[in-house]
């Protein structure tokens, strides 16, 4: 009877979600690498949360999935492995340190530069994690080296 045959049946996913993995998978391994719409995105499971971003750096595509998380002023930051810059993993905020020289002793501050890099929204569903597909309306710095590297087979250092 092949109305009831269960071969090549495809798993209901929410709309247009791109499937990432099972939830306690990236739970155990804290952090993985899908390709969405052919970037490279990294999912990070940091303090009970879900993030996900680009995976190349938006300075000069350093690979983020490599990096390590750092807390700088109570955000979750991730450190690129290349040269140190610091995104938060929560918007995508590049953070320097700065000084305002008109200060009697100047210290340095943290500061942000803005939404360097392209955040992905993650929806968890029946133990599934999924990532939205990019909004292309919306350009981020980090997109020059999504494209870059758009549909590498490999994830290269
Ligand atoms: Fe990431 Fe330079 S490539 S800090």
């Amino acid at each position: 009877d092949l109305c009831s045959s269960s071969t090549g049946t495809v798993e209901m996913e929410p709309d247009g979600l791109i499937l990432i993995g099972k939830e306690d998978d990236i739970k155990k391994s804290r952090r993985v690498t899908a390709k969405v719409n052919g970037r490279e995105v990294v999912v990070f499971y940091h303090e009970g949360k879900f993030h996900a971003m680009d995976s190349r750096c938006y300075h000069e595509g350093g690979p983020l999935r490599l990096g390590e998380i750092e807390d700088i002023n109570g955000q979750a930051c991730i450190v690129c492995p290349w040269h140190k810059y610091k995104i938060t993993l929560e918007t995508g905020e590049g953070l320097y340190e700065g000084i305002n020289p008109l200060e009697p002793s100047p210290t340095p501050q943290w500061q942000s530069k803005g939404v360097k890099q392209r955040i992905h929204k993650v929806t968890i569903d029946n133990g599934n994690v999924y990532v939205s597909p990019p909004d292309l309306s919306v350009s981020f710095d980090s997109d020059y080296f999504a494209d870059k590297y758009k549909n590498s087979g490999d994830l290269a250092m």
